[in-house]
């Protein structure tokens, strides 16, 4: 007797054990319904509206606070919200570790504000030591966890996150990120009042640093395409580079941006989670280690995927005005890049 198989139902066959539809469709059920994300700094101004929102994305299944302080009573609080994350508080150096073990996406908000009596170095030196210390940890104990950096000054929390993890060896510049999406949020919403349009569907690709001039807003590749005048054009860039400002002095001594802030770091830790899990096309801008420019850190549109950054897209077309924006900035940042550098190279 023979029979011979129909050729639908090999063909059936054939897509069903494909290696490709298997291991999509395992890390579509594995990483989509297990991510383990920490925040470090969890009980800030920044952490705990931002914990908020991890805590209400499917997304996540794990949420893990670390602080210095006050994390048992904000995983407390946040474990009684009915979304199916379960948040655990860490607190203290001596559970940093445990804070840390498994974990895919770590996000990083944490910083001492200034003290009285405090110099520019002294703040610099605060954030600078934290992170550092922060980043040493993740290289023990998360290794090929994305780490998405927000504590400030960006310009060289990047580097000395990046210095760092070469020390352990386990340095993948894929997997590096400082989250520059407050600068990108904020131009979105200012181009849309300026033109009556739904902030939601506007698109401003944000490149270069994150402090003062050097960001630099790529107006002229806003989707949808829009246009302004010289003079108008120049006083939004301005605005964009000196919103952060527009908050301190509304909060008049309370603080910097912390719920747009959340806001942001939220997004793009949603873009890296949704790429992890397949999702194509995620695009977002970021300040990364970068071959884009004479800059050896920058941020430019990247296109992510599974394992961080798939694709830096660079600079692209930029206007006139643009392009004297970027000349301009690249002196400055290189000297902060070096800071963040020279700053890890002199810890013992
Ligand atoms: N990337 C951006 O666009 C952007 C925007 C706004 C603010 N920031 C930066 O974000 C950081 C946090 O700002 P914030 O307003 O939430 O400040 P905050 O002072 O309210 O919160 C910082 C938190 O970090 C914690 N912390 C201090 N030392 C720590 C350590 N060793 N380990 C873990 N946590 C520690 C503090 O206890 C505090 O809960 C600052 O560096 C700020 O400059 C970045
Ligand atoms: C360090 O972090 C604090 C918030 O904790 C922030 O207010 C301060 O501006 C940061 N320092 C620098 C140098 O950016
Ligand atoms: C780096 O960032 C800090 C604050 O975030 C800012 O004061 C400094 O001017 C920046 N340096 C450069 C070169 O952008």
């Amino acid at each position: 007797t023979s029979f011979a198989l129909s050729k639908p139902f090999t063909e059936s066959l054939i897509t069903w054990f494909k290696p490709s539809y298997i291991v999509t469709h395992c890390n579509f059920f594995s990483l989509q319904h297990n991510a383990k994300v920490a925040v470090l700094g969890a009980s800030g101004g920044i952490g705990q509206p931002l914990s908020l929102l991890l805590k209400n994305s499917p997304l996540v299944s794990e949420l893990s606070l670390y602080d210095i302080a006050h994390t048992p009573g904000v995983a407390a609080d946040l474990s009684h919200i009915e979304t199916r994350a379960t948040v655990t508080g860490y607190v203290g150096a001596d559970q940093l570790g445990d804070a840390l073990k498994g974990c895919e996406v770590v996000v990083i908000p944490a910083g001492v504000p200034r003290k009285p009596g405090m110099t520019r170095d002294d703040l610099f030196n605060t954030n600078a030591t934290i992170v550092a210390t922060l980043a040493d940890a993740c290289a023990r104990h998360c290794p090929q966890a994305m780490i998405c950096i927000i504590s400030n000054p960006v310009n060289s929390t990047i580097p000395i996150t990046s210095e760092v993890m070469k020390k352990h060896g386990v340095y993948n510049p894929n997997r590096v990120f400082g989250v520059t999406t407050l600068d990108i949020v904020r131009a979105n919403t200012f181009v849309a009042e300026l033109k009556g349009l739904d902030p939601a569907r506007v698109n401003v690709p944000v490149v270069g640093g994150h402090a003062g001039k050097t960001i630099i807003p790529l107006i002229s590749r806003c989707t949808p395409k829009v246009e302004f005048p010289a003079d108008q054009l120049s006083a939004l860039t301005g605005r964009i580079q000196e919103a952060g400002t527009e908050v301190v002095k509304a909060k008049a001594g309370a603080g910097s941006a912390t719920l747009s802030m959340a806001y942001a770091g939220a997004r793009f830790t949603f873009s890296l989670l949704d790429a992890m899990n397949g999702k194509e096309g995620v695009v977002e801008c970021a300040f990364v280690r970068s071959e884009e420019t004479e800059c050896k850190y920058y941020s430019t549109p990247l296109l992510l995927g599974k394992n961080g950054i798939e694709k830096n897209l660079g600079l692209g077309k930029l206007s006139v005005f643009e392009e004297k924006l970027v000349a301009e900035a690249m002196d400055e940042l290189k000297g902060s890049i070096k800071k963040g550098e020279d700053f890890v190279a002199n810890m013992k």
